[in-house]
């Protein structure tokens, strides 16, 4: 009888214990950076092939805190017609034939939001892109945060852009 497991059961163990938790984290990472969504609306599609401006779909983003998400709608202004023998197209207008709202799971979220101030507007008003914070969407097909949304983030481009670092200003 052995007391130990032979060196390569051992090791296989070992590499097994590795995968798996190679695979949550990486579950864990995909999950937190780009949510399963209802329909497989792709940026990349609307924006980079078709060509539309981020605001026809975001309607407030210069106007409001929010930048708001197009309602189903107004998918169906062009989805009444367009690309009606694509699976993914026939399950939009399902929705719509019932009149259902769409469930658009949230990519960005800032964790406190409650004790945080942040508003759209004001920042398109400054004049800073929509990729300085969100990256290059246009390109993705699904839709990932590459900010981390965190204070030091917040603060470190208040810093370089000389706008306010007060804590009040962000902080009510
Ligand atoms: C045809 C309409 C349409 C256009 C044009 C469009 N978007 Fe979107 N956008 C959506 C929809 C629908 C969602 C929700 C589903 C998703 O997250 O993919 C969304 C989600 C997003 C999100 C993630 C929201 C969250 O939950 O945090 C960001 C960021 C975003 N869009 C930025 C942009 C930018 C930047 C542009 C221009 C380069 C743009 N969008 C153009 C329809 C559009
Ligand atoms: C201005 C017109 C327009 C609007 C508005 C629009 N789309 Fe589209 N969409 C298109 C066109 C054009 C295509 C086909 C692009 C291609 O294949 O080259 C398309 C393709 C698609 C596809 C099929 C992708 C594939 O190849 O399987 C889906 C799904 C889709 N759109 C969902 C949406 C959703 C959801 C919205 C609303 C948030 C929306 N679209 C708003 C024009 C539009
Ligand atoms: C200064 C950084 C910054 C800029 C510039 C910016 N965003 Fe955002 N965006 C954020 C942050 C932070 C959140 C998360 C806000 C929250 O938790 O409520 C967010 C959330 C969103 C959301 C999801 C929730 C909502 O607001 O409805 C969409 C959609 C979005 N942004 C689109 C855009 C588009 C389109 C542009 C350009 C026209 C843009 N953003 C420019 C930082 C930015
Ligand atoms: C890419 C640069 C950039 C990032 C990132 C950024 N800001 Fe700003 N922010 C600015 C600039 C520039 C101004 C000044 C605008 C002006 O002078 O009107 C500003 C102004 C503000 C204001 C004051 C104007 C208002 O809306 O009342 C608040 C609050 C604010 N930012 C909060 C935030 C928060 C919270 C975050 C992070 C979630 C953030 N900002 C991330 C550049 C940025
Ligand atoms: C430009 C905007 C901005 C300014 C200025 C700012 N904060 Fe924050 N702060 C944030 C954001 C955004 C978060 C939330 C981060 C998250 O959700 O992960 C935060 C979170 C915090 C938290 C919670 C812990 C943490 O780090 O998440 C504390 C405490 C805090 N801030 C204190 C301060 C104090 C004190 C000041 C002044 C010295 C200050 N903040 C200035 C944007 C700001």
């Amino acid at each position: 009888m052995k007391k130990f497991l032979p060196i390569p059961a051992a090791f296989g163990y070992f590499t097994v214990f590795v995968l798996i938790y190679l695979a949550l984290g990486y579950d864990w990472y995909r999950n937190k950076q780009a949510p399963d969504q209802p329909i497989a609306f792709s940026h990349k599609i609307h924006v980079g092939r078709v060509g539309l401006d981020c605001r026809f779909c975001h309607e407030t983003v210069d106007k409001s805190t929010y930048a708001g998400i197009p309602s189903v709608q107004k998918c169906m202004s062009c989805h009444a017609n367009v690309a009606t023998d694509r699976p993914e197209v026939q399950k939009l207008a399902g929705y719509w034939e019932r009149q259902e709202a769409m469930e658009w799971n949230r990519v960005h979220r800032i964790r406190i939001r409650n004790h945080v101030y942040f508003s759209h507007k004001s920042h398109i008003r400054a004049g800073i892109d929509c990729a300085d914070c969100h990256g290059e969407v246009r390109y993705m097909d699904k839709v990932r945060q590459v900010s981390s949304l965190e204070m030091g983030w917040c603060v470190s481009c208040h810093q370089s852009k000389n706008a306010s670092t007060d804590c009040l200003t962000c902080h009510m």
